[in-house]
């Protein structure tokens, strides 16, 4: 069940946003949105030899406001060249949200008693271990407000300053009435737990630290999208959602609710704080 939160503040537009897993599905959907808004986006996949068609149509269009980059969050170097590349690139600037959007979501649909070892820490790996390993690595390039950065001012800080940090998780309270689902929701509670750790050693001034649940986008992969362009149907409206949550996100001003209990929230695509 999810409950609705007053807003403190209107959404502020991001302006440079690094998107982990952006090859297709709604990493895609979710680099398109910010593009459309006119962000600068580094967009990242895994094999730079072929990034999609659904990135190199997006790059056609947008031309150097989108930027390619690569990385597998399987692997810690992998990590830590992309943050260097990434820090070189903003040549003093700050990112304003990086989503991690990384992970998998079609599995063997095998419970417990029947995942072989090795299947069941490739999924912790890629949607828990990874993901967390690239917000750790990577989150010290996001922009803070003047006051969480220790710069003395009268003026109260503007929205915008304030950075967001969002992993693409999953509400594992719910979904798997029928069975199935267990490890993919199993490695997304891990995720909201490393994540609610993460958020616990953080400033409470830094950045909005986030958990989305987009719910349940359709088998698989969000549902076999147009041919060709990498991108499923129901992602385009999901992404547009999420977008607009993060956003409203930065904007509060009192982003943590004394009920949800921790400095980390996870959010649904109406925005509305789901309980962990
Ligand atoms: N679809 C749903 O119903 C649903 C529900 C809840 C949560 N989620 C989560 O939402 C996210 C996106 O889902 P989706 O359905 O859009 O997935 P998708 O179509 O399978 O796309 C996943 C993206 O993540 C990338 N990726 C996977 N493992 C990676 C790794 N180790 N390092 C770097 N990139 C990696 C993939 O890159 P490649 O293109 O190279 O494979 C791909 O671009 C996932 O984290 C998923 O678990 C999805």
């Amino acid at each position: 069940m999810s409950a609705s939160v007053p807003r403190s503040g209107s959404p502020v537009r991001a302006s440079i946003v690094l998107v982990i897993g952006a090859a297709r599905g709604l990493g895609l959907a979710m680099a398109r949105c910010w593009l459309d808004r006119g962000a600068e986006v580094i967009a990242t996949v895994r094999d730079p030899a072929s990034p999609g068609d659904g990135l190199l149509a997006l790059r056609a269009q947008h031309g150097a406001r989108l930027v390619i980059e690569d990385v597998d969050v399987m692997h810690e170097e992998r990590i830590d060249a992309l943050r260097d590349r990434v820090a070189q690139r903003l040549r003093g600037r700050r990112l304003d949200v990086l989503l991690v959007n990384a992970g998998m979501t079609s599995l063997p649909g095998r419970p417990v008693d029947r995942i072989a070892t090795a299947d069941f820490n490739w999924v912790m790996n890629s949607n828990a271990l990874g993901p967390m390993r690239a917000v750790v690595r990577l989150a010290p390039l996001l922009s803070v407000p003047a006051s969480a950065a220790g710069i003395a001012t009268d003026m109260p800080s503007p929205a915008s300053d304030r950075g967001a940090v969002a992993v693409m998780s999953a509400d594992p309270g719910t979904g798997n009435g029928g069975g199935g689902a267990e490890i993919f929701l199993a490695s997304k509670a891990a995720l909201n737990a490393l994540l609610r750790g993460y958020a616990a050693r953080q400033s409470p001034a830094g950045p909005a630290i986030l958990a989305l649940s987009p719910g349940d986008c359709g088998q698989g992969d969000c549902g076999a999208g147009p041919e060709g362009t990498d991108d499923p149907p129901d992602a385009a409206r999901r992404a547009e959602a999420l977008v607009a949550a993060i956003e409203a996100r930065r904007a509060d001003a009192a982003p943590q609710e004394p009920s949800a209990g921790s400095r980390a929230l996870l959010i649904d695509a109406d925005n509305r704080i789901v309980p962990w």
